[in-house]
């Protein structure tokens, strides 16, 4: 896709500004991902200077985050890669983080205020988010609420904040464009979350069912634990190195008590709303872009 390799210079030309050898080394370390944030902003605003410095602002925040949550979550591979934090050590992967990060700031500074507010506000509930994910994972959460609440701040903020800004360069609604962006990112959150069951760790790109072992109650978890007969056994399960019958057992129970299934249902659901939020938009592609997100491989 021939925008997002502008996105991609546009990075390179904001890190070489910052006139650091070491931040450039370090930038091309960087598996690149889906760059869903970018597609979104530029199905809405369009291709011009200021949608893609937009862009590569929420980019390089997006890795900035992932930067240093690959070092709270201590993990050595990030996109089927090896993580900075594993190829240096976490001190490079946080401050590298910080350069990327504050740089994006200081560009962001420059932008229309409104773009400068929505995003650098999804900013704090980003982090926030990171905060509450990691309190969440010290026991066995049972709560929704909790649980789309961590998720809007960690996941759906900045894709909000994403849609949101591109709305406000190409004059549109803000409103409904944040709405879509908000549950598009929680319907994305939500199947990443079912895809770490479903899928192998090849596809993966990192071990599967690692939410669980990690402490994460995600959504399929949440429906499982209340629908399961045997709660004390997934609970036990809890945060443990799981065996091939273990793994197998949650799965078994996932799919007869239908966890799995209803999980998906209602990311599919999310996913509709997001649609309606934008339906007198007149934008085809912000259906295609929710599609093809929901259509991940279960
Ligand atoms: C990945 O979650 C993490 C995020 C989406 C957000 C992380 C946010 C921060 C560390 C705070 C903000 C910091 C800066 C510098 C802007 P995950 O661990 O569930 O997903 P993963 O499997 O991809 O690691
Ligand atoms: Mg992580």
């Amino acid at each position: 896709m021939e925008e997002l390799q502008l996105v991609k210079n546009q990075i390179k030309t904001f890190v070489e500004e910052c006139k650091d050898e070491k931040s450039l080394v370090l930038l091309d370390k960087l598996a690149t991902g889906k760059m869903l944030r970018s597609k979104l902003i530029m199905k809405i605003a369009g291709i011009n200077e200021e949608s893609i410095k937009l862009c590569a602002i929420v980019e390089m925040i997006h890795a900035a985050s992932l930067l240093h949550d690959d070092v709270i979550d201590e993990a050595d591979t990030r996109r089927g890669q090896a993580s900075v934090n594993a190829l240096y050590d976490n001190k490079t992967s946080i401050m590298f983080g910080d350069v990327l990060y504050s740089k994006a700031f200081t560009e962001l500074s420059q932008m229309n205020r409104d773009v400068a507010y929505t995003v650098s506000n999804a900013v704090t509930l980003l982090s926030i988010g990171e905060m509450l994910d990691v309190d969440l994972t010290e026991t066995f959460n049972t709560s929704y609420d909790k649980y789309f609440d961590m998720i809007y701040k960690k996941t759906a903020s900045l894709i909000e904040a994403s849609a949101a800004s591109a709305a406000i360069l190409a004059g549109r609604d803000k409103e409904k464009y944040a709405l879509y962006g908000k549950n598009l990112g929680l319907a994305f959150q939500m199947i990443d979350d079912i895809l770490d069951i479903t899928q192998d760790s090849q596809t993966l790109g990192k071990p599967a069912m690692l939410d669980f072992v990690e402490g994460k109650v995600t959504i399929p978890y949440l429906l499982l634990h209340e629908r399961v007969e045997d709660k004390v056994k997934l609970e036990s399960l809890y945060k443990k190195p799981l065996t091939d019958t273990e793994s197998s057992w949650i799965k078994e129970q996932m799919l007869s008590t239908k966890a799995l299934e209803d999980s998906v249902n209602q990311a599919k659901s999310l996913g509709l709303e997001a649609i309606e939020a934008v339906k007198d938009e007149d934008n085809e592609s912000l259906v295609q872009i929710m599609s093809a997100m929901i259509h991940r491989d279960f």
